[in-house]
């Protein structure tokens, strides 16, 4: 019986035991995929210890993915350049560090707008926090022919376009001009979300045809996601992201690439 688990502070609400439980189900495999809430003072020695107890693999939430830097055994260039680990895999006693959210961000757009194309029109980013650094990440993967960067801090999106020449700064104050002649829309940051203030955001110069997503999934249609449903333009919510990072982690434990289906989807947002 493979024991693996999500750990964070807290971590209670956390959807991936349901996700990988109802793979582990559906591909018949003998496992068992739990919540875990540690506090961050003692990360490292609760994970070895339950290394330890024979545990294979880990995902990390907040506010735990920054820290596994620091005492993973391994860890490859992609977290390393994220600055994030959301996924360990303990092999021969040695913890192995990765990070699956770009893949998540990048697949939940694949999927759910199949036509899309990123290297075709500038994409516009909202936020410069670890989430938003991900999605860059992923999109200058994809070819992006342009990310224009807003953050309310302006220093710390003049620090994220260090790492690349395609990234251009803009103030947050000018975020609705940002949208003239844009391909995709991401927001990253935690406006909309349950509990947070709304994303205040005039979208007249929104053309269309550009793609809307936002990262937020609780509520699942944020505010933006249903503004811009409403005026017409093609929006992919948040949810997907969750779904799909959990995917290549599921691959590192078990060997099998597992599916996101319509059940699975349902559970998740029952
Ligand atoms: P995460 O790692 O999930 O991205 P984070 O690092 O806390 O979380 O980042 C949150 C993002 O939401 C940041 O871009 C933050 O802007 P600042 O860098 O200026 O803090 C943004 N954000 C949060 N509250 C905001 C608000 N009221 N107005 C504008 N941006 C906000």
């Amino acid at each position: 019986m493979k024991k693996l688990g999500v750990i964070g502070h807290p971590i209670s609400h956390s959807k991936s035991p349901l996700i990988h439980n109802y793979w582990i189900e559906q591909h018949g495999l003998e496992g068992k995929y739990e919540a875990l809430d540690i506090e961050p003072d003692n990360l490292e020695k609760e994970i070895r210890r339950l290394v330890d107890e024979g545990y294979e693999g880990f995902n990390l939430t907040i506010p735990h993915k920054e820290l596994a830097l620091d005492f993973c055994d391994e860890i490859d260039d992609l977290a390393k350049t994220i600055g994030a680990v959301n996924t360990i895999t303990v092999l021969d006693g040695k913890l192995h560090g990765t990070n699956t959210d770009v893949f998540g961000f990048i697949q939940n757009i694949k999927e759910n707008a199949r036509n899309f194309s990123f290297t075709r029109k500038p994409a516009v980013i909202l936020g410069s926090g670890g989430a938003a650094k991900g999605c860059i990440y992923g999109l200058l993967q994809e070819d992006v022919r342009e990310i224009r960067l807003l953050n309310r801090t302006r220093e710390k999106a003049e620090e994220l376009a260090k790492l690349d020449p395609r990234i251009k700064v803009m103030d947050w104050e000018d975020r609705e001009d940002a949208l003239v002649e844009s391909g995709l829309l991401v927001n990253t940051t935690s406006l909309g979300m349950d509990g947070q203030p709304d994303l205040e955001l005039d979208l007249f110069a929104l053309p269309q045809d550009t793609l809307v997503n936002d990262i937020v999934y609780v509520p699942l249609y944020t505010p933006l996601l249903q503004e811009c449903e409403d005026r017409g333009n093609p929006v992919v919510t948040g949810i997907g992201m969750l779904l799909h990072q959990a995917r290549p982690a599921f691959q590192y434990w078990f060997g099998i690439l597992p599916e996101v289906d319509e059940e699975l989807m349902q559970k998740v947002l029952a």
